[in-house]
């Protein structure tokens, strides 16, 4: 297997973004292979606030596969990692590394063992699309140790196994997940739409928005939903194939006022959907709701959407806004009503791209507290101050797609043991 000694350790490290969807994936047709009821459309957000970094080690000294998720060791027997390992593992090829003297030829791999790390630079408990990121970088990271030369939409189709929104994390800017007709799911692939240079002004601020609650899972859910929704199957099959291809005008000329509103009106509708099913699912709460209503006024005022608003299957909130002016005054708008509480700093409770904080005139909590209402507010505006219902705000971007690290300082792993640093 390999030239000289056998004790050596060969690693890849990989990062990969998150990814929020404009258009939602809600729904499966097929349980096993992850094969949904309608295309998806999404943004893919700034890896520097909000991704997965995966480290993958194979030595013939490993005796069984393990993982380790920040830190903790995870088991990888669900089904759903066993699906990406297997279908990666098929796909491997020839690896030989003259540095270190290893030579690994096709066949090896189906008998040599994995140790994987995967750490999120965001909180997973968050729930912010965690196994998404997760799910792709342990498909694509797994691809480059094993010298898997198929393209991504391939490897999209992999971690669309392990988790169906993880497929959009394949790739930067804007991506779709194309459902596919195929019963074998070769076809249910993501593509890049336009990557993030095409429609760079857009600035993305998420409110994580503080939860008692255990949510159902996705997963779950949507197999409730599938069973039960009427609302469903009008949505796959009526509302969303329209929606699909306005969504992809609107990126496609950049046409904030048509993609806010096609936004907007998905998460309602993906929500609406959650309440149809028996018993009913409620992700958003009262400060999911306050938000919206927040945005909804403030667009009515002006006439033409500021920003746009997508919730997923948790009560945080997604806002988009078309350029750093109007996310400034957004900025101003939920730190009026969402204000830090007494004791927090300003600088922990906006993080991310802080920039966007300075350039609206947010320097210190005085700044805060000085903040007028919104000048719709005039119009009955829910304006009370409620410190503590959002835990903090990120700023952020779109971002790019997967890649390597090769720094090997970065690697989660010990070259020498193979095990988390
Ligand atoms: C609401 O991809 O987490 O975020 O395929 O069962 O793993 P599984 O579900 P998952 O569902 C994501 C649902 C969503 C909408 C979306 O991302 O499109």
């Amino acid at each position: 297997m390999a030239s000289g000694t056998e004790s050596w350790i060969l690693m890849a490290t990989g990062r990969t973004p998150t990814n929020i969807a404009v258009i939602k994936y809600w729904g499966k047709r097929d349980e096993a292979l992850i094969l949904p009821v309608n295309d998806s459309i999404s943004v893919t957000l700034d890896p520097d606030h909000l991704s997965a970094t995966t480290t993958v080690a194979v030595s013939p000294t490993f005796d069984r596969d393990r993982m380790w998720l920040n830190g903790e060791e995870i088991p990888l027997s669900g089904d759903r990692f066993q699906s990406c390992l297997r279908e990666i593992r098929k796909l491997a090829d020839d690896v030989v590394d003259e540095k270190k003297g290893i030579r690994i030829r096709k066949d090896d791999w189906q008998k040599l063992h994995v140790h994987i790390s995967s750490y999120n630079n965001f909180p997973t408990a968050a729930g912010l699309a965690s196994s998404a990121a997760g799910l792709a970088c342990f498909v694509f990271t797994l691809a480059k140790l094993m010298n898997v030369k198929e393209d991504y939409g391939k490897l999209s189709s992999i971690a669309r196994q392990g988790s169906g929104s993880a497929c959009r994390s394949m790739y930067g800017g804007f991506v779709k997940w194309t459902m596919g007709r195929d019963a074998w799911g070769s076809d249910s692939i993501a593509v890049q739409l336009a990557s993030e240079s095409h429609w760079n002004d857009l600035v993305i601020i998420i409110a994580v928005v503080s939860s008692k609650q255990k949510e159902t899972s996705s997963t779950t859910g949507m197999r409730d939903s599938v069973e039960t929704s009427p609302l469903l199957q009008h949505r796959a099959q009526t509302v969303v194939p329209g929606r699909i291809l306005q969504m992809e005008e609107a990126i496609r000329s950049r046409d904030f006022a048509s993609f806010a509103r096609l936004t907007c009106a998905d998460s309602n509708q993906f929500h609406a959907v959650c309440l149809d099913t028996s018993p009913p699912i409620f992700y958003m709460n009262d400060t999911s709701h306050r938000i919206i209503s927040l945005v909804e006024r403030w667009n009515r005022s002006d006439g033409t959407p500021q920003v746009a608003y997508t919730f997923d299957a948790g009560p945080n909130a997604v806002l988009i806004a078309p350029n750093r002016k109007s996310a400034g005054l957004l900025l101003q708008r939920l730190l009026f009503c969402f204000p830090p509480p007494a004791d927090d700093e300003l600088t922990s409770y906006v993080i991310g791209d802080k920039s966007i904080l300075h350039e609206a005139g947010l320097q210190s909590m005085k700044d805060v507290e000085a903040l007028p209402p919104p000048p719709e507010s005039k119009v009955k505006y829910p304006s009370q101050k409620t410190p503590g219902e959002v835990s903090y705000f990120i700023c952020t971007r779109l971002g790019s797609g997967p890649r390597v690290l090769a720094d090997e300082s970065l690697a989660l792993l010990s070259p020498t043991t193979g095990l988390p640093k």
